[in-house]
């Protein structure tokens, strides 16, 4: 894994606010989050070795980060300490579990280039696992290293962003939503615009919230999975639990839409509790729906 980790400020709101507006929040909690964390503790909860490329703060936030990166036996050596604050987030959560997020990136930022131990790390995975809340130039950097190695490369295009044609090249699967697709292909239309990148890797995972997943091979849909149907408290996280999941299963062999189901399970557990990390499913949880 390599990415971000945050301390998310979570403020319970009856409404998101509309620009201008203030609102008073009905709770308020901090939980451990960050795209890149999530991902790692969602790996290493579905039962993947996972080792950790990021960078916190010797602050109060970091210490609470490296903690949960203990408890989820996350090998976190590869995480720096950096002299800027740990990074932070801002999650409003209104009560139909849909949020709002603003990310001060902080140390996640100072993750600016790879030593060698990263690389060696990165060349020893079985898949690599990138978001996009550190610098694309690092993500693009290890995809290629993991690709010139023949580890599996994904990348969930979270916060949304247009990548560079070479490290579009250099993955072989893509995880967006819906909203990545638009941004990434640079295309309003859904339909569109999953067909246009469905091209341009060699497979795409389109996450569809409560409405499941496409899986896509070759420019070609290979399977849609619906979601389970369960009562939503909170969707932060969800994608990072589906995307860590997915990442654990390819990593053990799981082939395409086995890794899918797994992940829209996970994802679905994830939804059913509050807080990013908090509400990311261990491995049994998911097996235990799967074999139900
Ligand atoms: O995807 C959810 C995550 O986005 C939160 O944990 C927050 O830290 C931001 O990175």
């Amino acid at each position: 894994m390599l990415g971000s980790a945050n301390l998310d400020l979570v403020f319970s709101v009856e409404r998101i606010p509309s620009p201008g507006e203030t609102v008073l929040a009905t709770s308020t909690a901090s939980h451990a989050g960050g795209k890149g964390l999530n991902q790692a503790v969602a790996a290493a909860r579905a039962g993947a070795s996972t080792t950790m490329i990021g960078a916190v703060a010797d602050d109060d936030a970091g210490r609470v980060l490296r903690a949960v990166m203990h408890d989820a036996d996350i090998d976190s050596r590869l995480v720096r300490l950096s002299s800027e604050p740990t990074g932070q987030a801002m999650i409003a959560v209104d009560p139909s579990a849909e949020n709002s997020i603003i990310v001060a990136a902080g140390a996640n930022a100072t993750l600016t280039s790879l030593t060698d131990a990263d690389r060696a790390a990165i060349r020893s995975a079985a898949v690599l696992l990138m978001q996009l809340e550190v610098p694309i130039a690092t993500v693009t950097d290890a995809a290629l290293a993991a690709r010139e190695s023949g580890v599996v490369v994904m990348l969930n295009a979270a916060p949304a962003n247009e990548l560079p044609d070479e490290l579009l090249a250099s993955l072989d699967y893509l995880i967006v939503n819906e909203h990545e697709a638009s941004v990434v292909s640079g295309i309003d239309d859904l339909a569109r615009a999953t067909e246009e990148l469905a091209t341009r890797v060699g497979r795409l995972v389109v996450t569809l919230g409560s409405d499941g997943c496409e899986l896509w091979e070759g420019g070609t849909l290979a399977a849609k999975l619906p979601a389970r149907r369960v009562t939503a408290v909170d969707t932060t996280g969800a994608g990072d639990t589906f995307c860590g999941a997915f990442a654990a299963a390819i990593a053990e062999g799981a082939d395409y839409e086995a890794a899918g189901h797994f992940a829209t399970v996970a994802a679905s557990l994830s939804v059913q509790s509050h807080g990013a990390v908090p509400s990311i499913p261990l491995r049994a949880d998911i097996e235990a729906v799967l074999g139900a």
